[in-house]
């Protein structure tokens, strides 16, 4: 793994934000950026990491462990759907949408779709329940589904439509501009 040289001079950048000895303070940043790369977070991107600031390759791996937001293994070239499914989700209606990643997805999270295109994972609460239940791809949240709206808004992410986060009944955002890092 390299960061591209864009990526590299940004990377350097993000470091020196940071005081000497505490560089470790950009991991996240990093793994998201490399993570844009390359699509997931690969091993040789942790390790590289890693190296970057003086980290141990396990503390790395606990970091892109614990969030959600690393994929450590490929996701679906045009989408990877994360599910919230606690409690608020639950109670609003997530477990059908669970079903229909199921259906049109894959049987089991983290499964590719068959054409390579889709995977999905379940999640935990992304702070946006006031209009749950929500889906979260890439950086981008889709509020107040049903499941006649995620079933268009796959259709949608599978024939190259131009899809917009947030709610989808035109209610205000609980996240206005995405998840940004
Ligand atoms: Fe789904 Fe909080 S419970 S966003």
């Amino acid at each position: 793994f390299a960061f591209t040289p864009e990526n590299e001079a940004w990377a350097k950048r993000e470091i020196a934000k940071y005081p000497q000895g505490k560089e470790a303070s950009a991991v996240i940043a990093l793994l998201w950026r490399a993570q844009e790369q390359e699509g997931w977070t690969t091993e040789p991107a942790l390790r590289a990491i890693a190296e970057m600031l003086g980290m141990a390759y396990i503390r790395v791996l606990e970091v892109a462990t614990f969030y959600t937001m690393f994929q450590l293994a490929p996701v679906g070239k045009k989408a990877h759907l994360q599910v919230c499914g606690t409690t608020p989700c639950m109670l609003r209606g997530s477990e059908a949408l669970i079903e229909i990643c199921k259906e049109r997805i894959a049987e089991h999270p983290h499964e590719l779709s068959a054409d390579g295109q889709f995977s999905w994972e379940e999640v935990e609460c992304l702070g946006c329940c006031a209009n749950a239940p929500v889906v979260q791809i890439g950086k981008d949240v889709f509020e107040d589904l049903d499941p006649q709206l995620f079933e268009k808004l796959l259709h949608d992410l599978d024939t190259g439509a131009p899809v917009k986060p947030g709610s989808q009944i035109g209610r205000q955002c609980s996240a206005p501009e995405g998840v940004r890092i």
